[in-house]
């Protein structure tokens, strides 16, 4: 008889468990990540390590090095411990599951640099121009339904007029077909902001996409991307109208 191995089996189960939990929308978001969060289940689900090589071949294109970033939804920090010259550099990370702060303060606890915030990025409070970079990793779905524009208008408020708003994104493809069942069946989360056309198409009235890199590693059905915004300049053209232009192309290596 086949070996039995009970560690997949429970591997694929809380998987299966966390999936649901998110994918019905009954529990808070809150509610879900503490739980996740319990014993590290998180950083054991999704391979935390791979997220953190891939992430810091996101974060080297950039060019200059950013000097103050704001990472929204920094769960536990995976974005954050990709940056390089971490101790030079003023980073604030912002979640809204205590649980999941837990986890990353441990890891900055010597950053005196890294400020771990609880807060939901939809509230959070920031002075105008205060980053270079601005980055959400994997949380684009949690924006909620309705608010996109609010939200977009919050980052290019927050973001430095040369900054980049940098978003990683992940999600199920399975065709066009399975698609549109998937975004009828979702009801925790915003499924349509996380097509590549609606993200962008929400971003454009402040941002426009400067470049995308798509994910090396296979980890079919999800289609994961890195995606380079950068922030549209205001041109005034008249006494009365203003238009929104590209000014300067980014200089990713
Ligand atoms: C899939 S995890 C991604 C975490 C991290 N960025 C990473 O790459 O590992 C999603 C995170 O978004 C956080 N989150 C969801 N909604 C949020 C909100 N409105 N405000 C702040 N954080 C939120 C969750 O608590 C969770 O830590």
């Amino acid at each position: 008889m086949a070996d039995i191995n009970f560690s997949k089996i429970k591997k694929s189960l809380n998987s299966l468990q966390w999936h649901f939990d998110e994918m019905l929308g009954i529990k808070r978001t809150e509610d879900v990540y503490n739980k996740i969060a319990k014993g590290n289940k998180y950083e054991y689900l999704l391979n935390y390590s791979s997220r953190v090589g891939f992430l810091r071949k996101v974060v080297k294109k950039l060019d200059p090095i950013p000097t103050s970033v704001l990472d929204l939804a920094c769960g536990t920090g995976a974005l954050i411990e990709a940056l390089p010259n971490l101790h030079s550099t003023r980073v604030v990370g912002v979640d809204i599951s205590r649980g999941m702060l837990d986890i990353a303060k441990k890891k900055f606890r010597d950053y005196p640099s890294v400020k771990l915030m609880k807060v939901d990025f939809m509230k959070a409070s920031f002075p105008k121009s205060d980053f270079d970079l601005i980055s959400m990793a994997y949380a684009m779905r949690f924006i909620p339904k309705g608010k996109e524009k609010d939200f977009v208008h919050l980052v290019s408020r927050w973001l430095h007029r040369n900054g980049v708003f940098l978003i990683i994104n992940s999600r199920r493809s399975y065709g066009p077909f399975f698609d549109k069942i998937y975004t009828k069946l979702y009801k925790g989360f915003n499924t349509e902001i996380i097509q590549e056309k609606k993200m962008v198409q929400f971003l454009s009235p402040e941002f426009y996409l400067v470049k995308k890199i798509p994910l090396t590693r296979n980890n079919f059905p999800f289609i994961t991307a890195a995606y380079y915004f950068k922030k549209l300049q205001i041109k005034k053209t008249t006494k009365h109208f203003i238009t929104r232009v590209r000014v300067k192309t980014f200089q990713a290596a």
